[in-house]
């Protein structure tokens, strides 16, 4: 039985668009900060046909496993149990880390590898697990270094690059505050929502705006400055939120209760309460960002202002694991 743990990742600079769907080739670079506390553990093992099952993720998993076999010519079936670290009903997104843990284990029961060496002589490097993972889920390429990790799309779907930007964690540690202000399903898929960002007016100068943006953020990563990081990633994301605003069909993530806790930390920042600042991914709940020496006492003001939001703490991570287990 091979365990693999996946965490998430928070992006910093967003994917948006895809050039190439079906090659899942981004419109955009984009840069992420994994997470630790949000992981998904999928367990896999080789099994006879008839016990093939896989107990999550619905079609969207299902259709990324029978991808994997066809790239990869595998015909033995798995079997495939798997389950989140957070809580899965409270709209936070999970197919980063989802659909990275169902790659990570797959290759693993397929080819036999119990570690991370064994899985780069049998030619897997993580590189080339982004890869694959990343064909499930854009965004769970991103997962499979910690710290913080740069997609690049480079100028053809083949030359996609995937790394690690420095192994940051413990020199600038961030916590991430998720508050859940709606635990509401979301009513466009990002697969859709992808789609239409195109047919924005907006997109074209977003597309040649990312460049300047992506240095200044990875600079201010690299410079441990928060002060100057908070404001590019909260421009960043609602530039993001404009194009989708825009879009024909437009998808529409936000809700009142967000633009109300946006203009709430914005105030405790101007009070000089906080050195703390939102992002927004497809969905209406804000994820903060703030030193973790902060996060006690902006937790419990932010749960002062929003009594019934629930706020789940995550921080910069250090990336995936595999293990092999007994089976009992
Ligand atoms: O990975 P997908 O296809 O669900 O796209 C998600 C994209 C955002 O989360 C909105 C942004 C990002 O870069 O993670």
């Amino acid at each position: 039985m091979f365990k693999a743990e996946v965490p998430s990742n928070i992006a910093l600079v967003k994917y948006w668009g895809k050039r190439d769907e079906r090659l899942q080739w981004p419109a955009n670079d984009s840069l992420s900060m994994t997470l630790d506390v949000a992981r998904t553990v999928t367990r896999a093992r080789l099994v006879d046909a008839a016990e093939h099952h896989l107990d999550f993720g619905g079609e969207k998993a299902e259709r990324h496993l029978a991808y994997l076999a066809a790239e990869l010519g595998q015909t033995a079936k798995l079997g495939v149990t798997s389950s989140n670290t957070f809580p899965t009903a409270c709209g936070i997104a999970s197919s980063a880390s989802g659909l990275g843990a169902l790659t990570l284990a797959a290759v693993a029961a397929w080819s036999g590898s119990a570690t991370f060496a064994e899985l780069e002589q049998k030619g897997f490097s993580r590189h080339r697990l982004a890869l694959l993972a990343g064909k499930g889920s854009g965004s769970a390429s991103r997962s499979f270094a910690g710290g913080y990790v740069h997609w690049r799309a480079g100028a053809s779907a083949g030359e996609q690059d995937i790394r690690q930007l420095t192994e940051e964690r413990g020199r600038f540690d961030l916590c991430d505050l998720i508050v859940v202000l709606s635990a509401e399903p979301k009513k466009v898929s990002s697969t859709e929502a992808h789609r239409s960002a195109w047919s924005s007016p907006l997109f074209a100068a977003r597309l040649a705006g990312i460049p300047e943006r992506l240095q200044a953020v990875r600079d201010a990563v690299l410079a441990h400055d928060l002060e100057r990081l908070g404001p590019l990633v909260e421009a960043e994301a609602l530039e993001m939120h404009a194009v989708m605003l825009t879009s024909t069909p437009k998808a529409e993530y936000v809700l009142p209760e967000t633009s109300r806790f946006i203009t709430w930390l914005r105030a405790e920042r101007r009070r000089g309460d906080a050195a703390a600042f939102f992002t927004l991914d497809a969905g209406p709940n804000p994820p903060v960002l703030c030193r973790p020496e902060d996060a006690d006492r902006l937790q419990a003001r932010i749960q002062r202002e929003f009594p019934t939001a629930r706020i789940i703490r995550d921080r910069t991570g250090s990336g995936p694991s595999l293990a092999k287990e007994n089976l009992t």
